[in-house]
């Protein structure tokens, strides 16, 4: 579609994008869609700045809100916090990450980088490796690939950051095994998805001391890779990938990032014409 097309799409639109908790792509990507299919942007990356800072709840916030915009982006660090808004909200409400649980888009850009990338989705050996336990983008993209066929899962955690039950019953048909370590798997895996250890979903800070350096790859994982290997991380990456893997052909991170515009582009067009 020609850019002016596309500029024409949410003209007159509003979008808010409301952020309780920190983020660069996924705020960012939102907004660089939402001027790229010609709407307007209003929101706050900062709950300090916003009437949650007085002690306003996020229903409030959501009925004053949906009355200024035509799309909510949120982002809570309270689980379910979208699901509420969504039921309290007559406008559409996007979930851009809800605490620990999930972070549904995050999982549509995946699908459609690991689609772009091998040609297909089915049948792949996909790794899932970090804090399985509070990773919302690794949670949500279990969810999506468990509706996939001959997926076969790797999970790779700490014994204290296992995934939980309730996402791996989503794949309990899916063949899958566990470790705490990803060096037996390598030749078999087309895709490590790592996601860093999510420091802010610990309550004990000497438990996040504990793990924070378990992982920390650098260019020899791709000694023992398979051919077409890759790997991917939401971003941001902390220790669990080496700069020095950048430059790899393995390494899909950025483009990762990169496809979150067109993605989000496409999703805001499917909802500008939900009825109020
Ligand atoms: C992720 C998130 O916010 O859950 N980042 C993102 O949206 N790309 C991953 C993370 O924070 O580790």
């Amino acid at each position: 579609m020609a850019e002016a097309e596309k500029k024409e799409l949410l003209q007159g639109k509003i979008i808010a994008t409301l952020f309780f908790e920190p983020s660069t792509r996924t705020r960012l990507s939102f907004e660089s869609a939402a001027h790229n299919v010609g709407a307007k942007v209003i929101g706050f990356s900062d709950s300090a700045a916003s009437s949650t800072a007085k002690g306003e709840s996020l229903t409030d916030s959501i009925k004053t809100v949906e009355n200024y915009s035509d799309i909510i982006v949120i982002r809570h660090p309270r689980d379910g916090s979208a699901r509420r808004a969504a039921e309290v909200s007559e406008t559409p409400v996007i979930n851009a990450g809800d605490g620990s649980n999930q972070h549904p888009t995050q999982t549509l850009l995946d699908l459609f980088t690991i689609h772009k990338e091998f040609g297909k989705i089915d049948g792949l050996k996909i790794c899932l490796l970090g804090d399985l336990k509070h990773s919302r983008t690794i949670h949500s993209l279990a969810t999506g690939l468990s509706f996939y066929s001959g997926i076969k899962f790797f999970l790779v955690s700490p014994n204290s950051l296992l995934m939980p039950t309730e996402i791996i019953e989503k794949f309990s048909g899916k063949n899958f095994e566990q470790s705490n370590d990803v060096t037996q798997f390598l030749p078999e895996i087309d895709v490590l998805y790592c996601n860093r250890i999510q420091k802010e979903r610990f309550t004990d800070p000497v438990e996040y001391e504990k793990v924070k350096d378990v992982f920390s790859f650098g260019k020899e994982i791709l000694e023992h890779a398979k051919p077409g290997f890759r790997i991917m991380n939401p971003l941001p990456r902390i220790n669990e990938i080496k700069p020095e893997l950048d430059t790899s052909k393995a390494a899909l991170y950025f483009q990762q990032a990169a496809n979150g515009v067109p993605v989000r582009e496409a999703l805001l067009n499917i909802l500008k014409d939900v009825e109020k």
